[in-house]
């Protein structure tokens, strides 16, 4: 396994101070020794965690999850062309990619190794309305009464639509589907209860692509889903909100790559993640981004990263592929106290969920990033679970991070360990899984805003 980084440097962290660079006559033996212990740990650390999936006995005894919220959600049977019929063209639902490996398992995408049962995916990070859909669908507490319903969700599959005619010149066709799918909604009975205040939409995407402006002077693909009158009227997550704007709009996690069946693998996960040895201080994934003004700081943190012996970085070139390797990601990560993470093409990364699905402390350069964001899903209180560099201090990383003690580190570990679940997409099929997901988050906190503001007039 080759790094960009010499693997030694990632185990001479923890031997600092008793391997000075200085001791010539040792050097060739300590490196022996130390290819030879990192050889074992990277086999340690990267194999154990994700080939061998936690076992359970609980299986032959599956109970189906029971209601425990105080809240129904009913779900629209809305046509196939708004949702699954979209995914006979999977093969053109993105300009960059051939998405049908990735809507394959309600969303979830390839398994990361076969044979029997798998709770590791390969799961695109635009795919969260299909994870999202297939959750409710088997939710427990999904209501097939609209009458007594107090939310109702639009299963649009609205992000693959936005980026199948992110190319089409025609805005007007580029609409669409979208306007299309508004029509539909807001002509259905339930609508008219509450002129659409109890309806929701989750999309996969940012909220950017769904509200292109007429004043854009530079046209990015958007469609208008977000800015039409009646869509201002619902609720509408998405991965990355509008942080300025967004008044109805919450943010929802990116999906990582576990998506656990039962709560006691979800434990086991937390447990290991407690217990896995993390040698680098800092770590960084990602590549440089032309010409952005906001992504200005990766060149920094790339520079930064690579002159630091603390810190582990895993280059996203144009063409590498290492950094979409889900194992090789999530290693870096679980090696790593902090993990960096720089705003890219939007705010938002879905990087940061693969830093806490590692128990790496996130680092942030933008407030919109997380703070702004995933407000349904984090304490108040952003010290305890990340840390924040604004320009003075984004200049001494290292230094910056290496002053925070190591209690503190542990802390803040634990904090982000104990937000796994949250921020988890568990499996559709789940049975014996009585944590809160992302998505049991995310319809509690709806339900309890739909019941304080809905005025019933039907
Ligand atoms: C929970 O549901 C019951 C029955 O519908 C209702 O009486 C009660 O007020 C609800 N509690 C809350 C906190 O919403
Ligand atoms: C969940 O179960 C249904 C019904 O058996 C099946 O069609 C679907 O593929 C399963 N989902 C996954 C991700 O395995
Ligand atoms: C754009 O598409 C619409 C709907 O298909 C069509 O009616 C219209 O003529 C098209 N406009 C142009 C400029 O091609
Ligand atoms: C949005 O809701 C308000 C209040 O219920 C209503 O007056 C308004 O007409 C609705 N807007 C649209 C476009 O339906
Ligand atoms: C960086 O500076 C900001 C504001 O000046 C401060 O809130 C933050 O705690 C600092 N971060 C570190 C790691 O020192």
């Amino acid at each position: 396994m080759t790094y960009t980084k010499n693997q030694t440097k990632i185990d001479l962290y923890p031997e600092k101070k008793k391997y000075s660079k200085n001791k010539e006559t040792l050097k060739s033996t300590i490196l022996i020794l130390l290819l030879f212990s990192s050889i074992c740990l990277l086999f340690l650390i990267l194999k154990s965690p994700f080939t061998s999936p936690p076992q359970t006995t609980s299986f032959t005894t599956s109970l189906p999850r029971t209601c425990h919220h105080n809240f129904t959600v009913y779900v629209y049977d809305i046509p196939k062309e708004f949702n699954i019929g979209l995914l006979n063209n999977c093969r053109h639902l993105n300009i960059y990619t051939n998405m049908c490996p990735h809507v394959t398992n309600n969303g979830l995408g390839q398994p990361l190794h076969r044979g029997g049962r798998t709770s590791w995916f390969a799961t695109h990070q635009f795919i969260a309305e299909m994870i999202f859909h297939a959750r409710v669908e088997n939710h427990p507490c999904r209501t097939w009464e609209p009458h007594n319903a107090d939310i109702f969700y639009v299963p649009f599959y609205g992000g693959l639509y936005a980026s199948s005619v992110f190319r089409e010149q025609n805005l007007t066709k580029r609409d669409e589907l979208a306007v299309r799918l508004v029509d539909f909604v807001s002509s259905q009975r339930w609508w008219r209860r509450s002129n659409g205040r109890d309806h929701f939409l989750a999309l996969g995407r940012t909220a950017w692509d769904f509200m292109r402006s007429n004043s854009d002077t530079e046209d990015f693909g958007a469609n208008k889903l977000m800015q039409m009158p009646r869509v201002k009227n619902m609720s509408v997550l998405t991965v990355e909100r509008q942080p300025w704007k967004g008044v109805k709009h919450f943010g929802i996690p990116y999906p990582s790559y576990f998506h656990p069946y039962t709560s006691s693998e979800m434990v086991t996960w937390q447990n290991k993640m407690r217990r896995v040895k993390r040698p680098n201080l800092f770590s960084f994934v990602g590549g440089k981004r032309k010409g952005l003004e906001k992504a200005a700081i990766r060149d920094e943190l790339i520079k930064q990263c690579a002159e630091s012996s603390h810190c582990e970085i895993l280059k996203c070139e144009s063409g590498g592929s290492r950094c979409h390797d889900p194992m090789t990601v999530l290693g870096v990560m679980a090696r790593s106290r902090f993990c960096l993470q720089a705003p890219g093409d939007s705010f938002t990364r879905r990087s940061t969920f693969d830093a806490i699905l590692s128990g790496c402390i996130p680092v942030f350069f933008s407030p919109h990033t997380m703070y702004t964001q995933y407000m349904w899903y984090l304490p108040d209180d952003r010290r305890s679970y990340s840390v924040f560099m604004d320009e003075k201090n984004s200049s001494r990383i290292e230094h910056e991070l290496s002053r925070i003690s190591e209690s503190e580190v542990v802390l803040m570990r634990e904090t982000v360990i104990d937000l796994i679940p949250r921020f988890t997409y568990a499996h559709p099929n789940a049975t014996n899984y009585d944590l809160l997901d992302a998505v049991d988050v995310a319809l509690e906190a709806l339900a309890k805003q739909a019941r304080s503001k809905v005025v019933y007039s039907l």
